[in-house]
């Protein structure tokens, strides 16, 4: 299967990323995770990358459509891949479309994930995330001491978080992301799902979007 997840900051893209990835056993590429992982490792991509991220600004598209060619010719993606967070301008959804053309791994289906505004902003308020394994928590009721259930990391919410930053993003989902929708769409490969009830039901209804079962 080869997916890209669509939606706005908080719609829920990594949650069901990393469901749809199990599922099909594909890897999971997300770009906001291979930074924040750079910028952990103080790599020049990291370097590169923090001042965009703590603005809520897009990192510059040469740096990401670099990274995502270079991770998408890696075997283990020949059997597919789940990218979530990418692509997020029209010039890196075009640049996609010429790699995926080259590599001949088109594209099955483009998700959008469909969430209002309001709910977003409480997800993303009370988001807790794995400083190392970035297991993501939607509150700290499951958390004792602040550490990841699963490694035993510190958890915290993330720097973009902070309410003038989640609107900042936001802002510029609506300007750059948005009209990928219409390019997804002109190209017969949208797909929308309406992103809110449980988690598990938000499956249930992209996989009967994209024609499977479980
Ligand atoms: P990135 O990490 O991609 O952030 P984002 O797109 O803003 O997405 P989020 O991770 O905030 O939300 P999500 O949709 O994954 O939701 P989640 O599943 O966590 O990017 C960060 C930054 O990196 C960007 O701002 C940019 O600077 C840079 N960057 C990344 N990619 C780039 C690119 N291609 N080009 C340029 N720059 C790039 O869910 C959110 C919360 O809701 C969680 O707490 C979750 O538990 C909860 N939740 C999820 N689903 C449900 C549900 N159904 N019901 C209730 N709660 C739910």
């Amino acid at each position: 299967m080869r997916l890209l997840l669509l939606g706005a900051p908080g719609a829920g893209k990594g949650t069901q990323g990393s469901r749809l990835s199990n599922f099909f056993h594909v890897p999971r590429i997300a770009t906001g995770d291979i930074l924040r992982e750079a910028r952990k490792a103080g790599t020049e991509l990291g370097t590169k990358a923090q001042s965009y991220m703590d603005q809520g600004l897009l990192v510059p598209d040469d740096v990401v459509i670099g990274l995502v060619q270079e991770r998408l010719q890696q075997p283990d993606c020949r059997s597919g891949y789940l990218l979530d967070g990418f692509p997020r301008t029209v010039a890196q959804a075009e640049a996609l479309n010429d790699i995926l053309t080259i590599m001949q791994m088109p594209l099955d289906a483009a998700v959008l994930l469909d969430v209002p505004e309001d709910v977003i902003l409480q997800r993303l308020t009370s988001r807790y995330t794995c400083t190392s394994c970035q297991k993501v928590y939607p509150g700290m009721d499951e958390l004792v001491q602040s550490r990841c259930g699963v490694c035993g990391g510190h958890v915290e919410r993330r720097s973009d978080d902070e309410p003038e930053t989640v609107a900042k993003r936001l802002e510029v989902y609506a300007h750059q992301t948005a009209p990928l929708v219409n390019f997804y769409r002109n190209l017969g490969k949208l797909v929308e799902v309406n992103g809110l009830g449980d988690v598990q039901e938000v499956e249930e209804r992209i996989l009967s979007a994209i024609g499977q079962t479980r």
